[in-house]
């Protein structure tokens, strides 16, 4: 399996719950070193690859692509997480940060799933499809609390092309669905918890944020037998913030 992004965050939650349960995991994000010496952290628990990569252009996911080929020639699942946030006011707001997200956080997920797509479909059956996972956000479900007009629009983009390509990629045997995550723990989320962490907690019904093994459960439960028959939808794993309004 590939994550993207794997190197901390929800890309490591998800890439440590796969290495622990036995899987070949290859993980990809920007700094080679980071992504060197979380692989080889995550290598003491079972298998993990490094494989850096940009993914802000089609250019830096056809290079993925093929640097994962060098090592595999099927994949049974790929980890659509990589993704960058952009806060500026109504007013300010630039067209730099629309470029910068969208080629992210949108236009990756179609260029290396259409890289990756003839791997996906070796490894694919009727009765064990291949997955494709992407990553959306409950930002792109209800309307963010904190200005992130590119990031939430692109996650709600996210959210509409994994039913587009859950149809697209059906006759192949490769499901498409989307994990919604609420707040969690990481690099992207460390200012707005250490601000307003308190006011986040108390929208949440569950009352707390999310765990690793939250983040990692719902994605090995997409990619085993028991997720084998959904496609296309968009799963909220938020404590009940979008639901429970
Ligand atoms: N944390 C949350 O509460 C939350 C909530 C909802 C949705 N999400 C979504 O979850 C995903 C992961 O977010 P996170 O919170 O874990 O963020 P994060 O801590 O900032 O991690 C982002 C990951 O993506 C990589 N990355 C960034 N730009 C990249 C690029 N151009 N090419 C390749 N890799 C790149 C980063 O590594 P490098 O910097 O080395 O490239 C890092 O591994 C995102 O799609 C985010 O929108 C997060």
């Amino acid at each position: 399996m590939l994550v993207t992004g794997g190197s901390r965050g929800i890309g490591e939650m998800i890439a440590t719950g796969f290495v622990e349960a036995g899987a070949r995991v290859y993980i990809s994000s920007r700094k080679q070193k980071v992504c060197d010496e979380v692989a080889g952290r995550l290598s003491q628990a079972g298998k993990c690859v490094s494989l850096p990569a940009d993914l802000g252009s089609e250019a830096g996911c056809k290079q993925l692509a093929a640097a994962y080929r060098a090592h595999e020639d099927g994949l049974d699942v790929l980890v659509n997480n990589a993704g960058a946030n952009w806060g500026a006011s109504f007013e300010d707001f630039p067209d730099s940060a629309w470029d910068k997200v969208l080629a992210l956080n949108l236009k990756a997920i179609l260029f290396l799933t259409r890289e990756l797509a003839p791997e996906l479909e070796k490894n694919a059956s009727p009765d064990d499809p291949s997955r494709v996972i992407n990553i959306g956000s409950i930002d792109g479900l209800h309307v963010p609390a904190l200005d992130t007009y590119s990031y939430s629009s692109s996650k709600a983009a996210v959210h509409h092309l994994t039913r587009v390509l859950a149809k697209r990629l059906a006759a192949s045997k490769v499901t498409v669905n989307a994990i919604a995550p609420g707040p969690f723990r990481s690099k992207m989320m460390a200012e707005t918890l250490d601000n307003f962490g308190d006011m986040i907690v108390a929208q949440v019904p569950l009352s707390r944020i999310g765990e690793p093994e939250d983040m990692a459960g719902i994605a090995i439960y997409l990619a085993s037998r028991a997720g084998s028959y959904l496609t296309g939808t968009v799963i909220p794993v938020d404590g009940g913030m979008s639901g429970c309004l």
